[in-house]
């Protein structure tokens, strides 16, 4: 039966970090996938998720079964987050929102749901995206097309023509968008050209899906949600999944979920339904550590604000290894001017490098990041600073 399989390419973001446990050089550095080190290297369990299970373990609970679309109290701390808590779609009750296998399990169940709805539909991501967006919405079934998103030479948003290229899309196309933090550009959409794309996505009848996966590494929790907002005022209707990976550092926890926003309370209920079906058939019931953490540190005001605290430390470490990574560079002897990275928004940064100076950074220098350049410089601090600038100075 299984003679004819073929071997699999490696993941190109995961597959990274595969190689880079198997290489023995102790100077490696792994800046391929996109997880924030703090300023020693080390992966921080926040305080906030520390006090959290504490609490939990006070009153140990039992480990039965959740519901199909999670813990009622985390689904709705979600909601809260992602729309407001005091907003009219959350006071409305016309919000389905179900607690999913981190950000990636939201994407996949918004995907087949959506597959049932709209068989025929073409996905268009951005050019470039997240490696995993063309491949899950493949395995979804979809026809997955792009929509011209950067522009390499001013290393910056084209908003021309990704204007053009929505207008473009036939009506019923399914357009995934970053909310914030831009994977793997770093380059993010101002609040006039969210406005213009909203106009778009509402003229061609296109059904938007939202992802969010960074919030709060940007400018700010609610500074990086804000477009959620926006949509709601144009009137959309669409997905929005979001993530806890990264803003509480529960990587391995997956911890994420999947929002809709229908047109009123009953559509939103018949939706919850069929999210329910497509969740039942995949894994049947989310698992209870992570989404219990979450719902605690987000309904305890004190446990929230620590977070908010510990987020915002991790934001302006990474905005200020950007700049220590220009400077760095600078120092190395890189002549071109590499100020953009400080641009930059997110764990991310789009280096413009080529493929083979990435390979090379690799075998030659055991200095990882992914084959289209992006670096994640959440990953460096001042014992890797000199020896990545030093790497990419030579590749130069
Ligand atoms: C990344 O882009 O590196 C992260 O989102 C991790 C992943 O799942 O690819």
């Amino acid at each position: 039966l299984f003679t004819a399989v073929e071997m699999a390419p490696r993941d190109p973001i995961l597959g990274l970090s595969e190689q880079f446990n198997a290489d023995t050089r102790a100077d490696k550095v792994n800046l391929g996938v996109g997880v924030y080190f703090d300023a020693h290297g080390k992966l921080p369990l926040l305080e906030c998720v520390q006090a959290a299970e504490k609490n939990l373990m006070r009153a140990p609970s039992a480990r039965g079964y959740l519901p199909i679309d999670g813990i009622a109290a985390y689904d709705q701390a979600v909601r809260g987050l992602v729309f407001g808590a005091d907003s009219e779609p959350v006071q409305s009750g016309r919000v389905a929102t179900v607690q999913a296998i981190g950000g990636t399990g939201g994407l996949k169940i918004g995907a087949d749901f959506l597959k049932k709805l709209s068989p025929d539909a073409r996905v268009l991501i951005s050019d470039p995206s997240w490696e995993n967006h063309r491949a899950l919405f493949t395995q979804a079934g979809f026809a997955v097309g792009s929509y011209t998103y950067y522009d390499a030479a001013k290393r910056g948003l084209n908003i021309e023509a990704l204007l053009a290229d929505l207008n473009a899309a036939a009506p019923g196309s399914i357009v995934v968008l970053h909310a914030c933090c831009h994977n793997p550009t770093g380059c993010d959409l101002g609040s006039a050209q969210w406005d213009q794309v909203i106009a778009v996505l509402q003229a061609r009848g296109l059904t938007l899906f939202l992802d969010m996966a960074y919030q709060g590494f940007g400018q700010g929790i609610a500074e990086d949600g804000a477009v959620i907002g926006k949509c709601v005022a144009a009137g959309l209707n669409f997905l929005v999944s979001t993530s806890f990976s990264k803003n509480l550092s529960l990587y391995g926890e997956r911890v994420g979920s999947l929002s809709v926003l229908c047109a009123d309370k009953q559509e939103a209920s018949r939706v919850l339904s069929q999210l329910k079906i497509v969740i039942r058939a995949n894994y049947s019931t989310p698992p209870t550590h992570g989404g219990a953490v979450v719902a605690a540190v987000l309904n305890d005001p004190g446990l929230r604000a620590l977070w908010e605290k510990e987020l915002t430390h991790m934001r302006t470490r990474i905005q200020a290894v950007r700049q220590q990574l220009v400077d760095g560079l600078k120092a190395a002897g890189v002549q071109q001017d590499m100020g953009f990275i400080a641009r930059q928004i997110g764990m991310f940064s789009y280096s413009g490098l080529s493929r083979e100076q990435m390979l090379r950074l690799r075998n030659e220098f055991g200095v990882y990041g992914t084959d289209t350049g992006r670096m994640c410089v959440a990953a460096l601090n001042d014992r890797n600073m000199g020896y990545v600038c030093r790497a990419i100075a030579q590749v130069l």
